[in-house]
């Protein structure tokens, strides 16, 4: 690839967050092994440590249900005393969700269906709309939204909840809990997929009285993906930044990171930058170092 205009190294290493699908290194059997079972209608718990990749190879299997035509309501479980915040992410989604579904030609009526929906169930649009006692939230009505949707479409609906395990400190998250147990614990056409790290919140769920099992099958994701997953891609993406990564150099990173996703991650992206820095054009021991004493940095700052 000679003179090709090299990639930004924020776009090649990304960090923090989840990996674009064509980006993501790895976990081929896991996204296999996660889709197959949401494709069996079973609904599922992805569980392992912070920034293990959870939420990314979620996401790549929300995309490939996506893309074989389920409806995917994708949210991100927000940290706040009660659940008033989550729902109205919920209405939300399923309205996009239902948007989308109806298509361009039918654009028109997609808006009615659903506030006819969320009318029929007593629910306004607009949730702050009532009053602060979280107890006269909809909360039943709204979490009911995804399966009303899968029953009205005709489509296999995903519910994707990333972080569930914050819901375990709402004032009413016990009941959301036990709401959604109820309404997906028997149903086969709307799935739900759930991540969560904090093995504290997690095990309560599990335990009495919520019981989260009788809703998803848990599974672990593994902490570290195998060195030799890592080579190529590393080896590449630097040669997209316009690097050559020296492959000593390439295995001190590796040696030091384990393959943890985010610490290898991290250290690559810092071992590119220095390398750009000095502009060799190559990343030897040297930048190596430089990438990992910055990576444990990071690590360090944001290890809490
Ligand atoms: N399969 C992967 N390939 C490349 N990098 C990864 C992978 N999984 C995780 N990472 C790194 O870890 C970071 C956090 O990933 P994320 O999916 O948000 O983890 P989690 O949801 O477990 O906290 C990503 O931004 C990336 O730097
Ligand atoms: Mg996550």
């Amino acid at each position: 690839m000679p003179n090709k205009r090299p990639e930004p190294i924020g776009t090649l290493f990304p960090l923090g967050g989840p990996v674009p699908p064509d980006l993501i290194v790895g976990r081929r059997g896991e996204i296999e092994e996660l889709g197959s079972r949401l494709r069996e209608g079973m609904s599922t718990m992805l569980a392992g440590e912070r920034r293990t990749g959870k939420t990314t190879v979620c996401a790549a299997v929300c995309d490939q249900l996506r893309s074989e035509g389920a409806l995917v309501i994708e949210i991100d479980v927000p940290e706040r005393p009660d659940s008033r915040a989550l729902l109205q992410l919920i209405i939300d989604a399923c309205s996009r969700a239902s948007l989308v579904n109806a298509g361009r030609a039918a654009l028109r009526f997609a808006r009615p269906t659903i506030e006819k929906l969320l009318s029929e169930g007593g629910v306004p649009l607009d949730l702050s709309t009532i009053g602060r006692d979280p107890k006269e939230l909809p909360a039943r009505a709204v979490l009911s939204l995804p399966a009303e949707l899968a029953r009205h479409s005709g489509k296999r609906v995903l519910l994707f909840l990333d972080e569930l395990q914050r819901v375990v400190d709402y004032a009413d998250g016990e009941a959301v809990l036990c709401d959604l147990i109820d309404l997906y614990g028997a149903s086969s056409n709307t799935i739900v997929l759930v991540d969560g790290s904090n093995e504290r919140a997690l095990n309560g769920m599990f335990g009495a009285p919520v019981h989260f099992g009788k809703l998803v099958d848990r599974i672990e994701l593994g902490a570290l993906i195998p060195l030799s997953a890592w080579r190529e891609p590393l080896t590449q993406r630097f040669a997209c930044a316009g690097i050559e990564l020296v492959e000593s150099a390439r295995e001190e990173l590796l040696e030091w990171s384990k393959g943890r996703p985010y610490a290898t991650m991290a250290a690559a992206r810092y071992t590119a930058l220095s390398a750009q820095r000095t502009d060799s054009g190559a990343a030897d021991d040297f930048e190596v170092r430089m990438g990992i004493d910055e990576a444990e940095r990071r690590l360090r700052d944001d290890g809490a």
